[in-house]
C-alpha cells in the first residue's frame, strides 16, 4: 500500500533524474518497442520517461505521490502529451485487461509488503498482455537495508524482511521468495543480481533484476 512518507521524501530530495541502467540494458535488448504500451509502476519524478519516449513507447505510469508525479509532468514539459500519467496505488490498477506490452518495477514493489506485493503482482499479470515482459528491480537479502535491520531488531523486533523507514516498508526479498512470487503469476526469464558498494566501500546495495513474462 502507498505510504504518504513518499511526498515528504519527494519535497525534500531531489529523486531520480537519469534512467536506471538496467532498464536501459533491458528495453535495448533487440525489442521492437515502437508504439508499444509501457507502464511503470512507482514512477515517481518521472526518471525513466524520457528513455521510453526515446524508444517510441506509448507511456504510462502511476504513483500514489501528488508530489512526485508533479515534479514529473515539469520535467517533462512538452513531452507530458505523449505520457499518461495518473496518481493512484498499485494494489489496484486503473487499466483494463491485457493492455500493456511492458510493465517496470523500478524499485516500487520493494516499498509493499509481501502481501500486498502479492496482490499487486496479480494485478500485473491481469493488465500484462499475453506474451508482454514484466521487468523488476527489487532490494536483496544484505544490501544497505540490512545494516539497519541489524542495528534496530533488537529494540524493534523487526522481521528480517520487513522494516519501517520513513516511507513505510522497506522489503528485502531473499532469491527463493522472488521465485516462489514471480513464479505464481509469470515465467520467469532471468534474474540477475546487481551489487554495487556506496559510502566509500562501507556498504553493499544488492538487487534483484527479474524478467518474466506473461505465458
Ligand atoms: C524509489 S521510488 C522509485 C521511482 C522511480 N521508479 C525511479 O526509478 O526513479 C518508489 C516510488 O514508488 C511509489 N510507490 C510505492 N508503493 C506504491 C504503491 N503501492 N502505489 C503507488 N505508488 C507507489 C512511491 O511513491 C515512489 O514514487
Amino acid at each position: 500500500m502507498w505510504n504518504s512518507g513518499w511526498d515528504k521524501i519527494f519535497k525534500k530530495y531531489k529523486w531520480g533524474k537519469y534512467p536506471d541502467l538496467s532498464l536501459v540494458r533491458f528495453l535495448s535488448k533487440n525489442f521492437n518497442l515502437k508504439n508499444k504500451r509501457v507502464l511503470e509502476l512507482g514512477v515517481g519524478t518521472g526518471a525513466n520517461l524520457n528513455f521510453f519516449i526515446e524508444k517510441k513507447l506509448k507511456v504510462f505510469g502511476i504513483d500514489g505521490s501528488k508530489v512526485a508525479l508533479k515534479i514529473a509532468n515539469k520535467n517533462l514539459k512538452r513531452k507530458k502529451k505523449f505520457i499518461k500519467l495518473v496518481q493512484g496505488d498499485i494494489i489496484k490498477l486503473p487499466y483494463q485487461n491485457n493492455f500493456f506490452d511492458y510493465i517496470i518495477d523500478c524499485e516500487c514493489l520493494y516499498a509493499n509488503s509481501l502481501k500486498d506485493t502479492k496482490k499487486i503482482l496479480s494485478e500485473v499479470n491481469r493488465v500484462l498482455k499475453k506474451g508482454g515482459y514484466f521487468f523488476s528491480k527489487t532490494f536483496a537479502k544484505n544490501t544497505v537495508g540490512n545494516h539497519f535491520i541489524r542495528k534496530n531488531r533488537k529494540k524493534k523486533n523487526l522481521n528480517v524482511h520487513f522494516i519501517k523507514k520513513g516511507y513505510g516498508t522497506f522489503r528485502i526479498s531473499s532469491l527463493s521468495e522472488i521465485k516462489k512470487i514471480y513464479s505464481s503469476n509469470f515465467k520467469i526469464l532471468n534474474i540477475e543480481l546487481e551489487i554495487r558498494t556506496t559510502n566509500n566501500m562501507k556498504d553493499f546495495i544488492k538487487e534483484w533484476v527479474v524478467i518474466s513474462k506473461k505465458v
